[in-house]
């Protein structure tokens, strides 16, 4: 078990566009797959793109098994491994929802996203994957990519007055493991 350092805001290499990985099923890549589980498992994340442990390539992983401390009212999302993504949105209208993230501990803020997408891209054995899906699921997997492509949620931010600490605008929550 490998907790790698998440990076943090600030520090330039998590504003890359982020090369495609070519080569699949590599030990290589099942390492780097297990360091980031290992990596997201111990911040409590609901995801974790590669950028964010200094790996300059599109990969991004998801998943909530069962009550999320820092997203207690966050329904399930399956446990999934997402490479070269490519994102369709398939509504016109943007919802606002609270989102946090481990590059920008302690704070949250509200940022709009699509709804409803369809994402699709290839597992870590090359694989297809090709999903239609909304809400919270939705939202990870915009927040996620958005980290491939050297965005960061306070960048998708359009009301600043909707960004705080955690502890400040949801006493009620647990997270302590956030930072
Ligand atoms: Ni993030």
């Amino acid at each position: 078990m490998t907790v790698r350092e998440i990076l943090k805001m600030g520090d330039p290499r998590l504003l890359r566009i982020a090369p495609p990985i070519t080569q699949f099923d590599t030990d290589q890549l099942h390492l780097l797959i297990t360091d980031m589980l290992d990596t997201m498992a111990a911040a409590n994340g609901a995801g974790l793109a590669a950028p964010q442990i200094g790996v300059d390539r599109q990969l991004v992983i998801f998943g909530t098994d069962s009550v999320n401390p820092r997203y207690p009212e966050a329904p399930v999302i399956p446990h999934t491994v997402l490479i070269n993504p490519v994102i369709t949105a398939l509504d016109t209208d943007l919802e606002d929802g609270w989102e946090g993230c481990l590059s920008v501990p302690g704070m949250r803020g509200l940022v709009p996203r699509h709804s409803r997408i369809r994402y699709t891209g290839f597992d870590q054995y090359g694989d297809a994957i090709d999903r239609t899906v909304d809400g919270f699921h939705a939202r990870v997997v915009q927040h996620e990519c958005d980290h491939l492509i050297g965005k960061l949620y306070p960048m998708r931010m359009t009301d600043f007055t909707q960004f705080g600490f955690t502890e400040i605008l949801f006493p009620e929550l647990d997270t302590s493991a956030d930072d």
